[in-house]
């Protein structure tokens, strides 16, 4: 059973917390993807399930097992590093074999899974080469194979794919999905990289400086972020975000922003009101923004980006930062210095209070004190 759990965990490096109580569910032959910026703790977080790092604080269980005295070589896990680490002076399949040797495999065993391993990863062709005479890509093909021939419950793996050039990146990605569902195995996979996570992940965990922000589905990651953070670091052309003050007339409920006032939905404002938040920060997505002349914010056109296959108007709201404004290519552009109005539908808003940066209408319990 390749379930992994932590509970609690928490890691110092001179009194500072890498990693913060970090609690987390990972089932049997899940692919979890660790997500967060440089130096929020997800090699830290990798390196104590992989039993590479002590913990100060918490439990973790592999399968139904307490790891936290297990060593690694015992813990039935295989890890992938960014630096693939092959021995150059070994062959391809002395470099597979490796692990295998070390645990005193019987030769024909060996051979067999060695076999198999370059099977799966498309290698047959490439065992008697050394590492010198591969691509990077058959490089981390190697590594994987290395870490598959055992035949692990569990496959850590640290920004695997860093090392590789955009489009073979690309291809890898696919690769190690479908290699993912071959092996029947859990996956628990540090990115730095959103797109990698949002393609590769059944879920997403989202660090920032040691602390867990949100473990969803990417959809719903997407989607519903949990707090600002979130909200601004998934998504590309990044979530739009502006505060603003919450304004009341009769039963509606509104923020002001720079260059207009904005409505907020009915679910939203109760929550507002029961609360009685004055600071809002408002998101939107730069693909729910809209021109229209009847929207709610007025701003100027700065620049018109065309990518080709959309358009990405960049627009100034009386001040920074730019709201960006995603444009299909079929649509027609504004062009530079326009006035224009810009719009939302109400429920392509996020609305997260000022003060925590938590969103606003997750599932509170009515009446619950804001947090
Ligand atoms: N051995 C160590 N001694 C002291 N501090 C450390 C050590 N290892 C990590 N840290 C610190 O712990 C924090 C988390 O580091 P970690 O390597 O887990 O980050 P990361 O999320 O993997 O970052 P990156 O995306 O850059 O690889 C950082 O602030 C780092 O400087
Ligand atoms: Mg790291």
């Amino acid at each position: 059973m390749g379930q992994v759990v932590l509970s609690g965990v928490t890691k110092r490096f001179d009194g500072l917390a890498a990693v913060d109580d970090l609690t987390l569910d990972v089932a049997d032959r899940e692919f979890l993807v660790l997500l967060g910026p440089s130096g929020c703790g997800k090699s830290t977080a990798l390196r104590m399930i992989a039993g590479l790092e002590e913990i100060d604080e918490g439990t973790i269980w592999i399968g139904d097992r307490v790891v936290n005295d297990v060593e690694a070589r015992d813990r039935d896990i295989a890890m992938v590093f960014q630096t693939y680490a092959l021995y150059p002076h070994m062959t391809v399949a002395a470099n597979i074999e490796f692990p295998l040797k070390a645990r005193k495999v019987a030769p024909d065993e060996r051979a067999r899974l060695v076999t198999e391993a370059a099977e799966t990863l498309g290698l047959s062709d490439l065992l008697d080469r050394r590492p010198a005479q591969l691509s990077g890509g058959q490089r981390q093909r190697v590594a994987l194979a290395r870490a598959i021939v055992r035949r692990p419950a569990v496959f850590l793996m640290d920004e695997p794919l860093s090392n590789l050039d955009a489009k073979l990146r690309v291809q890898t990605r696919a690769e190690l999905v479908d290699l993912h569902r071959r092996l029947e195995a859990t996956v628990i996979y540090v990115t730095h990289d959103q797109v990698e996570a949002m393609t590769m992940g059944s879920r997403i965990a989202i660090l920032d400086q040691g602390v867990l922000q949100q473990v969803a589905p990417p959809q719903e990651v997407y989607e519903r972020p949990a707090n600002l953070f979130v909200a601004r670091f998934i998504g590309n052309p990044p979530m739009n975000t502006m505060a603003g003050e919450v304004v009341q007339e009769g039963a509606d409920v509104g923020v002001r922003l720079r260059g207009g006032t904005i409505p907020l939905p009915s679910g939203i404002a109760g929550v507002v009101r029961e609360r009685d938040l004055a600071e809002l920060i408002v998101g939107v997505r730069p693909e729910h923004v809209t021109m229209s002349a009847d929207g709610f914010i007025e701003a100027t056109v700065v620049v018109v980006e065309s990518l080709g296959h959309e358009r990405h108007v960049i627009c100034d709201v009386a001040g920074p930062p730019f709201v960006i404004v995603r444009q299909s290519i079929d649509e027609q552009p504004p062009a530079e210095g326009d006035i224009v109005r810009l719009s939302t539908e109400a429920d392509s808003l996020h609305v997260f209070e000022a003060e925590t940066g938590e969103r606003v209408d997750t599932d509170v319990p009515s009446g619950a004190a804001p947090t």
